[in-house]
C-alpha cells in the first residue's frame, strides 16, 4: 500500500507537535517545512529518530524554504497542515497577527498551488478564519478542500473544562464551540450535553457562563502563563484528529472553519466566508456542513462574531488588492 503524504509548512512549535503526533499515529508520511535554515531537517530527524520506540513506521523528513525551489518537495501531498506564521504574545488579540500572516499565508498558497493543487488543506495560523479566507482567494483551490482549525480546539477546552467541573469523564462530554476562532466565538450550550443529559440540567446557570467565558479566553489563558507564544499540545492533537478524519475517511463531525456559500448562506446569514460551524470531514475534507438553528439570544451572539470575521476579510481583499 502507498502511504500518505502530509505536508507541515511551519515547523514551529504547532507544527513540529503536529508532525510528531501525525508520525506517532502513522497517518503518513510527514515533510516538514520551515523557513528558518535547518530547523526543519533538524526538527523532522529528532521525530524520527523517536519512532523506532513507538513502532511507527513512517518517514520523517525537513526541508528549508529560504530557497523556494524546496517547495517542490509538496508534490502530491494528500493533506498540507499550514502552521507558518507569527504566534500571539500577551497582549496581542489574533487579529494583531492579520497582516504579517497574510503576507506568508499568500507566499504559501501560491506555492501549495503550484505543487500540490489537489490536496486537502488545514489552515492554522491565525486568525485561522481570515487565513483560511485568504488561502483559497490566493490559490483558488476548491473551497471544500480548506478548513481551518478553530472549533476542534476550543470544543477540546470547553469538554476540558465541562468534564472538570462535573467531575465525569471528558470522553462522555459532548460540545461544541463555532464561529469564529476569536474571543467573541460561540460555545454553543444548548446542544453540549454529558452522556445525553443537557449540561444546564447538570450545573447553574452562573457556572455555565464561567466556564463559556474561560473556553473563549483559553487560548489567552495559555499565552498568559508562557508569555513567549501560544498554546501547541492541544492545538496539535486538535489538528490531528481533523487530519486523520480526512486520511481515513471517518466522517468526524468537528466544528472548523468552512467555506459558507448556497443553501448554508441563507441559513447562516453570510456569503462566502469561513468561519466555524459543524462539519463532517472525509476523504474530500468538508463533506457535508450542518445548519444550526438558533434562538434569538444565540442568533445575537452569532451574529457578532460573523460580523468580526467580515471585518477582518474585507482587510485581506484590500491587502490582495493593494498587492497586485
Ligand atoms: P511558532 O513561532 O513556534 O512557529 C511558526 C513557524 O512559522 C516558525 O518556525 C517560523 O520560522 C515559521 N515561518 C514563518 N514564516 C514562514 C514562511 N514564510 N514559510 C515557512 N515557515 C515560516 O508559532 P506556533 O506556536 O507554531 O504557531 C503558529 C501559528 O499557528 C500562529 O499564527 C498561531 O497563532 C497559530 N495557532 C493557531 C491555532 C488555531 O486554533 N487556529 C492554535 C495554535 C496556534
Ligand atoms: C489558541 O487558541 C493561539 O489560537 C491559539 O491557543
Amino acid at each position: 500500500m502507498v502511504r500518505k503524504k502530509i505536508s507541515v509548512i511551519g515547523a514551529g512549535n504547532v507544527g513540529a507537535t503536529v508532525a510528531q503526533f501525525l508520525a506517532m499515529k502513522e497517518l503518513g508520511d510527514v515533510y516538514l517545512f520551515d523557513v528558518v535554515d535547518g530547523v526543519p531537517e533538524g526538527k523532522a530527524l529528532d521525530i524520527l529518530e523517536g519512532l523506532p520506540h513507538w513502532g511507527a513506521d513512517v518517514m520523517v523528513k525537513g526541508f528549508t524554504t529560504v530557497n523556494p525551489e524546496a517547495y517542490k518537495n509538496l508534490e502530491n501531498s494528500d493533506v498540507v497542515v499550514i502552521t507558518a506564521g507569527l504566534a500571539r504574545k500577551p497582549g496581542m488579540s489574533r487579529d494583531d497577527l492579520l497582516n504579517k500572516n497574510l503576507e506568508i499565508m499568500s507566499d504559501v498558497a501560491r506555492n501549495v498551488k503550484k505543487y500540490s493543487p489537489n490536496s486537502k488543506v488545514v489552515i492554522v495560523s491565525n486568525p485561522a478564519d481570515i487565513m483560511a479566507y485568504a488561502f483559497q482567494k490566493v490559490s483558488g483551490m476548491k473551497p471544500e478542500s480548506i478548513i481551518g482549525l478553530g472549533g476542534s480546539l476550543d470544543s477540546a477546552r470547553f469538554r476540558t473544562f465541562l468534564a472538570e467541573e462535573l467531575h465525569v469523564s471528558v470522553e462522555d462530554v459532548n460540545a461544541f464551540v463555532i464561529g469564529g476562532h476569536g474571543d467573541d466565538m460561540v460555545p454553543f450550550i444548548r446542544y453540549s450535553n454529558v452522556a445525553g443529559i443537557p449540561i444546564s440540567n447538570l450545573l447553574s446557570k452562573e457556572k455555565i457562563e464561567e466556564i463559556v467565558k474561560r473556553t473563549r479566553f483559553g487560548g489567552g489563558e495559555i499565552v498568559n502563563y508562557l508569555k513567549t507564544g501560544s498554546a501547541y499540545y492541544a492545538p496539535g492533537i486538535s489538528i490531528t484528529a481533523m487530519v486523520e478524519s480526512i486520511i481515513k475517511g471517518k466522517e468526524r463531525i468537528i466544528p472548523c472553519a468552512a467555506y459558507i456559500s448556497g443553501e448554508h448562506s441563507k441559513h447562516y446569514g453570510i456569503k462566502n466566508l469561513f468561519i466555524g460551524v459543524p462539519i463532517r470531514i472525509g476523504e474530500n475534507c468538508v463533506e457535508q456542513i450542518y445548519d444550526i438553528d438558533f434562538s434569538n439570544e444565540e442568533k445575537a451572539l452569532w451574529d457578532k462574531t460573523v460580523e468580526s470575521v467580515t471585518a477582518s476579510c474585507a482587510k485581506v481583499d484590500e491587502f490582495l488588492k493593494s498587492s497586485h
